[in-house]
Order: structure tokens, then C-alpha cells, then sequence
């Protein structure tokens, strides 16, 4: 097994999920040069004093800010519910996804108004509970760490707070997104503190990294 320890910089990236495929493919089309296993939780790469972190999405702005890793790629959603004060350094263009607020499928539009007094089921309970103050709605809050889609036909709640991408986990669940919340994308992030005066020292002494 290789040393965590070292003086390479470290880059944390989602392990298994909508943004690890494309995260690891950017990292190798620009010229990192490293193989990730399923079962490895970090990688070196062959041509730059970099470490690779396999994390779960929502741990990877917590190792940024706590300055175990430097930087990370992770998605908007995850970085407005967690809140931490990361800097955006680029836009990745992928892992592209909208946070809605969806009802069980009927003829007519649920007013905005409506919410008021409904249970929600989410996993993005920080990120509706200021959509709703924003709208002065008052509703309860279900938190779920997954599968929240269910919520609605056993039960557990009048409607969802959930990630949209293609569409297809609602309607599969008899759900119509109803209020957008924000749009989501990959995004490179990396700490405040980000000594770019050590990135820079590595990459003048890499030539071989494109
Ligand atoms: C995400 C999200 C939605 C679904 C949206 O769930 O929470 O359920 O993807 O994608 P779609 O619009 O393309 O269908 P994920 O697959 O990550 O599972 P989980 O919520 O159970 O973790
Ligand atoms: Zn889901």
C-alpha cells in the first residue's frame, strides 16, 4: 500500500456516483496520467505530484475545508447544502441536474402557496428550508438519504424536495416537478486558504503533465 502522507497535493473526487466517471475522464484529459480501482480509496499519478481521494460526494467539501485535500470536484448541489466557504475555481460542464420540488402527478399546478403546512421529504433539508423562508412558507421537513421519491405513495410525506436529471426516477414514481430551486453542475473547488504558489512549484517541475 502506498503512504497517504506525502507532500502531494491532493484532489478528492466522488468514489461512486453520477460524478465519478466523468470526474476521473477530466482528470485524464488533462494529462493526469493514474489507474483508480473500484476497491482504492486514492490513487498517485505517474506524471504530477498529485493525489487522487475517493470520497462520497457529500464528505468532499468538509476534507477541502478542513485542508486534507486541496481541491475537489463535486456538484453545486452538495456545495450549497454543506455551505462551506469554498472557492469555485471552474465549471465542469457535466453532472448537470436541477434541485425541484415535485408532487404526485394531477391535472392541476400545486400554487406555491400550498406548500404551506405539507410535509416534504428531501435530502437537501437546508437547502428547502431557505427556499422556504425565502418564500415565507412554513412546511415540514422530512429528511431521507435517498431514495426519496418513495415518500409520497407510502406515505411518508405530500411531496419531494429531490435532484432531477433526466427526469425519469419521477415519473417512474407517478411525481411532476412542480419549483426549481437552483440549477447543479460539476464543479472544480478548492480551499480558500489554496496555496497556488505550491501548485504552481509543481507544475513547473512536471513538464510531462499537459
Ligand atoms: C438521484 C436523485 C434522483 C435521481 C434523479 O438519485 O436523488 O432520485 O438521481 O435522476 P434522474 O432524473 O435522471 O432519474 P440517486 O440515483 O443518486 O439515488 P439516491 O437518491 O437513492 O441516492
Ligand atoms: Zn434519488
Amino acid at each position: 500500500m502506498q503512504n497517504y502522507q506525502t507532500n502531494n497535493l491532493k484532489i478528492a473526487i466522488q468514489k461512486k456516483g453520477r460524478l465519478a466517471e466523468k470526474s476521473r475522464e477530466w482528470l485524464g484529459q488533462n494529462g493526469l496520467d493514474f489507474t483508480a480501482s473500484s476497491r482504492q480509496l486514492f490513487s498517485r499519478c505517474a506524471n504530477f505530484p498529485l493525489d487522487i481521494i475517493y470520497l462520497r460526494d457529500d464528505n468532499i467539501p468538509d476534507f477541502i475545508s478542513e485542508g486534507i485535500a486541496d481541491f475537489g470536484i463535486v456538484g453545486e448541489d452538495i456545495l450549497r447544502e454543506k455551505n462551506n466557504d469554498l472557492k469555485i475555481m471552474k465549471k465542469l460542464d457535466f453532472a448537470r441536474c436541477s434541485l425541484f420540488i415535485a408532487f404526485p402527478q394531477k391535472k392541476e399546478k400545486v400554487s406555491l402557496q400550498e406548500l404551506n403546512g405539507k410535509s416534504i421529504a428531501t435530502s437537501y433539508p437546508n437547502c428547502l428550508e431557505n427556499f422556504l423562508k425565502k418564500n415565507n412558507l412554513k412546511a415540514k421537513i422530512i429528511k431521507m438519504s435517498g431514495s426519496v421519491e418513495i415518500a409520497p405513495s407510502t406515505g411518508i410525506a405530500d411531496c419531494i424536495c429531490d435532484l432531477v436529471s433526466t427526469g425519469a426516477t419521477l415519473k417512474e414514481n407517478g411525481l411532476v416537478p412542480m419549483y426549481k430551486i437552483f440549477d447543479s453542475q460539476a464543479v472544480l473547488v478548492g480551499n480558500n486558504n489554496l496555496n497556488i504558489k505550491r501548485l504552481i512549484e509543481a507544475y513547473a517541475t512536471n513538464k510531462n503533465c499537459k
